[in-house]
């Protein structure tokens, strides 16, 4: 197969040029080059989609296009110079489509989207994340019709994440004792392994999948995900359960960011937001592995290539210190 993945140099698109090389596909990475650079094998394209003629740099017919970008403009030169030389279109979407992350169960079919990113909207503003990726998902839709995989992601982790999000887990963990672990036991979370999800995304351009899927694993619960860690990182730790009302009172972040706990949100704002319905995607094949054997991974990249540079999610050992200490003496 001939696979153009337009990305390909960082994170889950870097993963999905690994797979489809490791299976033996032609594979062209089409990125600026700024961040990183596709694996090796891959032909890489440089090009700059903030140029209007940016896709000029592309030549022939694809039997599959990857695509994972975040602002409207971008799908639509994508889809206005490749939709028709391409067999296959993937589209990497995102959960952060829904406007309704507190209603637990929801189903692609029913659930509803937020608004389209207004005209005068920054589509490149994180904060409008959201809201672009459902205008990029209607520019696919406008190029391509029905015939196309939109694959909206959960939470993608596992070696590579650069959001420190789910690696503050195995990171933290690791280093055993007491640890604070946010909100109740039983609450909700879902997560989707980079490379289980490229794997499934690979297999989806070989098939010819189309249809739009929430693409994360099922929901567990808090303590089903921070035990696998410690199972996965073999380290014994006392987990203590710190409720949210005392987090926010503390100003702990929930998600990510600075003294945030990741996969940890508020109730009741939030209790859908990891708790969807996604049946019809394991239906379709997207299987996810252990968590334990995932953060067992993650420790390894941690240790190995992730480097000393600041960390962009969790508690520092002081700040999860000092929080303890207060929740034991209030
Ligand atoms: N991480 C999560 O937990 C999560 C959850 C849900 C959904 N998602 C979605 O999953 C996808 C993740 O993709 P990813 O891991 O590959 O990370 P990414 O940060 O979205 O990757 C962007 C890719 O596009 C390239 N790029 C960016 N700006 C460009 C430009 N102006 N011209 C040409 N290329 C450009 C980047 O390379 P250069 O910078 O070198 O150009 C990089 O290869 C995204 O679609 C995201 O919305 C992520």
């Amino acid at each position: 197969m001939r696979l153009l993945v337009l990305g390909g140099t960082v994170f889950l698109s870097k993963a999905i040029v690994a797979e489809a090389l490791r299976r033996g596909h032609e594979v062209t990475a089409a990125a600026r080059g700024t961040t990183s650079n596709p694996p090796e094998g891959a032909t890489f394209v440089k090009l700059d989609r903030d140029d209007e003629n940016g896709f000029a740099a592309l030549e022939g017919e694809y039997d599959a296009v990857v695509d994972v970008a975040r602002q409207p403009t971008h799908v639509r030169r994508a889809i206005s110079a490749l939709a028709d030389r391409a067999k296959h279109w993937t589209f990497v979407s995102t959960c952060s489509v829904y406007s309704d992350d507190a209603t637990p169960g929801q189903r692609v079919e029913t659930a509803p989207l937020r608004q389209p990113l207004a005209a005068d909207a920054d589509e490149a503003d994180p904060a409008n994340y959201g809201e672009a990726k459902v205008s990029c998902e209607q520019e696919v839709a406008a190029g391509r019709g029905s015939d196309a995989l939109i694959v909206r992601a959960g939470l993608i982790v596992g070696p590579g994440d650069p959001s420190d999000r789910f690696t503050y887990w195995p990171y933290r963990i690791a280093r055993g004792g007491e640890v604070l672990a946010p909100g109740k036991p039983d609450d909700p979370v879902q997560l989707v392994d980079v490379r289980d999800l490229a794997a499934w995304i690979v297999d989806s351009t070989e098939n010819g999948r189309t249809g739009v899927y929430d693409s994360t694993s099922t929901s567990f619960t808090r303590r089903q995900l921070l035990e696998a860690v410690a199972a996965g990182v073999g380290t014994d730790v006392q987990l203590t359960w710190v409720p949210q009302d005392f987090l926010l009172a503390n100003e702990v972040n929930v998600w990510s960011g600075p003294k945030s706990l990741p996969l940890w949100v508020d109730e009741p704002e939030n209790a859908g937001f990891m708790a969807r319905d996604t049946s019809a995607t394991a239906e379709a094949g997207l299987t996810i592995r252990d968590v334990a054997d995932t953060a067992r991974d993650t420790l390894v990249w941690i240790v190995d290539e992730r480097g000393d540079k600041p960390w962009r999610s969790g508690l520092t050992e002081a700040e999860e210190t000092d929080l303890l200490r207060n929740w034991h003496s209030r």
